[in-house]
């Protein structure tokens, strides 16, 4: 018996913690319930955001914003009068100039899929090189997951054996693991200042699903880390779920795994019950992992005790994923990290925040509903004149959990083993199980549910921080997620960007005052639902996700909603938009083509190049013609006149 199971990223549905896979018929599936500096040397010159590069002055905002795309057959992207957006990076494309060229049929092998650029696009960053920041460095960008549909020339396969049991084809489950990850790219201006990747660098590298990897920290080595695979717990196969970013001032990225519980399955109920680190983080439960079956090619992800194997088997794999990944672009030869110091969560990001004196935050968004918002306070200060002690910053430091008062006053908690609940009696017996269940942990620190915390922006010069809260449609709903100050909304459609300064504008302190930046949402008094309703000022969108400032410190927000639902026809397709902090105009900058989310943004310190990924786009774009299949791809922006974007 076999069957043919199709994903369409028409299907996703736009919030991450339930991703949709359906049959070719249409069916729900109950079975997937829907200047060569090594070493960073000299980067610090232009590390941007967080830092004092500019005085935080207020920025120019200057554009005609566009109208919402409500187009069905949109399958473009479109920016204002002035400014053009162009393909530059797409799922397929050759890593370097040596790697297979990408088959329209999607008829590449795992080999091939492993020299290219990986699929969905997510969060990313520009790392200049010194002598040229704004015409040459290496762009490095997640790919999240994979659009099955696509990926495959008929979509994914699902194959039964006797007792009808489903088993994924191990050629693609190897595509799929290949198709995550990383991107590394060197690029330059060429001598007519049009953008180019360098496809003869030895910087141009892929990280995937696949790629050898080590854990380090408090966790790393703990029993609860070991499997049969690897007794130590110290070495882990491949990232995934990489969904936004940070990156740090010695010149790493840091790439967050998100979605990873959904990648897992444990099917004893039982047992998974008494394992925390399974049920609090919602691990694949019943016969199998929510996405895409892996566990039935490759026994690591059937996360199933088996206790005539050392470890029980690959039951501790799933604490191996949640961290946060550094990797050393400028070393293409370098294992990348996972730093389990900065804690496990369904991470979204991990924004650093730059005080003149080196102390650091990195800021974590936890993207399930009702879940928190944390930072990583390392011990040690950033010392741009000592790379060798920064190498081990992320390893020592203080992982906090937010607390939003409704007065507007807030507290960090630190996850300390020992201190307040945290104590074995309360199944914490050391900072390893304290790390590895940084939820449980935060549950009884008293921490702020929240409406889905993804990305943080800190904003140049104040080093004010904001959040994108997209959306949640328990709050209010779910007795443990009551309306409150900071997540105001029962059935929180829309989302809305909160706004926090830390005490002395000090990064490390441990209490800060907030307020809500905006609601998003239907302008007041419309049409729409009075839940609804949003405040707004400017252009309309909903469900804000991805948020960057830009070196002048124009924010720029993202959005993440299914374009189709009935509750947002009048937005239009997926957008980006620019949004000045100090009056609160927002302006819509972009439109995507129907389908996608616009995720990751990227820039020059100069403000005159932006990059932005289109993610899972619907039709046939970047061909745009009806019928190439379509293709996640980071799109290069610039002003026809040359100058600064947004101006
Ligand atoms: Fe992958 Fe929470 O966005
Ligand atoms: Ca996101
Ligand atoms: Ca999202």
């Amino acid at each position: 018996m076999s069957g043919e199971w199709r994903t369409d990223p028409d299907d996703w549905e736009a919030q991450d913690d339930h991703p949709v896979l359906r049959s070719s018929e249409g069916h729900w599936l109950s079975l997937t319930r829907r200047g060569v500096l090594k070493g960073g040397l000299g980067l610090a010159a232009v590390f941007v955001g967080g830092c004092a590069v500019t005085g935080g002055a207020r920025p120019r905002i200057g554009f005609t914003p566009l109208p919402a795309q409500t187009d069905p057959g949109f399958d473009a992207v479109r920016v204002p009068a002035g400014y053009r957006a162009v393909p530059f990076y797409s799922w397929g494309d050759p890593i370097d100039a040596e790697a297979p060229r990408w088959r329209a049929d999607a008829g590449n092998d795992w080999h091939d899929q492993l020299r290219q650029a990986g699929d969905n696009h997510d969060g990313m960053h520009y790392f200049p090189f010194a002598d040229n920041p704004n015409g040459h460095g290496l762009l490095v960008i997640n790919h999240e997951k994979v659009a099955t549909d696509f990926l495959h020339p008929r979509g994914a396969t699902v194959l039964h054996d006797e007792q009808g049991r489903p088993r994924r084809p191990d050629e693609e489950v190897n595509k799929e693991l290949a198709a995550h990850g990383v991107s590394v790219i060197e690029i330059a201006k060429d001598r007519d200042g049009q953008w180019r990747r360098i496809m003869t660098s030895s910087y141009n590298r892929r990280i995937s699903g696949l790629t050898p990897m080590i854990l380090s920290g408090p966790a790393a080595g703990a029993e609860a880390m070991r499997t049969a695979s690897d007794p130590t717990g110290r070495r882990v196969i491949g990232t995934f779920a990489n969904c936004a970013l940070g990156y740090t001032p010695w010149g790493t990225y840091l790439a967050c795994e998100e979605n990873w519980p959904n990648y897992f399955v444990n099917r004893d109920a039982e047992d998974y019950q008494r394992r925390p680190q399974q049920a609090r983080y919602r691990l694949s439960q019943g016969e199998r992992s929510n996405y895409y079956l892996w566990e039935t090619a490759q026994s690591r992800f059937d996360a199933t005790p088996d206790r005539s194997l050392p470890h029980q088997g690959e039951v501790n794999e799933p604490n191996r994923f949640g961290w946060v990944v550094e990797i050393d672009p400028f070393d293409p030869d370098s294992t990348p990290v996972k730093r389990t110091a900065m804690g496990r969560l369904v991470r979204e990001c991990a924004t650093p925040s730059l005080a003149d004196d080196g102390r650091m935050a990195f800021y974590f968004g936890d993207d399930t509903r009702g879940e928190y918002i944390y930072k990583f306070v390392p011990r040690d200060r950033y010392r741009a004149d000592d790379p060798a002690a920064n190498r081990e910053l992320l390893d020592h430091g203080t992982l906090y959990v937010a607390v939003f008062h409704d007065d507007g006053r807030g507290e960090w908690r630190p996850l300390r083993h020992g201190q307040g609940p945290l104590n074995a009696a309360n199944g914490f017996p050391d900072q390893a199980a304290v790390l590895i269940n940084a939820r449980g942990a935060a549950d009884l620190l008293g921490a702020t549910r929240m409406d889905r915390p993804e990305w943080v922006a800190v904003r140049p010069g104040s080093r004010e921080v904001y959040v994108t809260l997209t959306n949640n449609d328990e709050r209010g709903v779910d007795d443990g997620q009551p309306v409150n100050a900071a997540n105001p909304r029962p059935r929180n459609l829309h989302g809305q960007i909160l706004r926090w300064r830390e005490r002395d504008n000090d990064p490390a302190a441990t209490v800060f005052d907030w307020e809500l930046f905006l609601l998003a949402g239907y302008p007041a008094g419309g049409e729409a639902p009075a839940h609804q309703w949003g405040t707004i000022q400017g252009d309309v969108f909903s469900s804000p996700d991805g948020l960057w400032f830009d070196p002048a410190g124009r924010l720029w927000i993202e959005t993440d909603y299914d374009d189709e639902s009935p509750d947002h026809q009048a937005m239009g397709t997926n957008q980006l938009l620019c949004a000045d902090p100090d009056s609160g105009e927002v302006r819509r900058f972009l439109v995507g083509p129907r389908g996608c989310e616009i995720t990751g943004i990227t820039g020059t310190p100069d403000g005159r190049t932006l990059w932005v990924n289109v993610q899972h786009p619907g039709i046939s774009y970047p061909a745009s013609d009806g019928h190439t299949r379509p293709r996640s791809t980071t799109v290069l922006i610039t002003r026809d006149d040359g100058g600064e974007i947004g101006t």
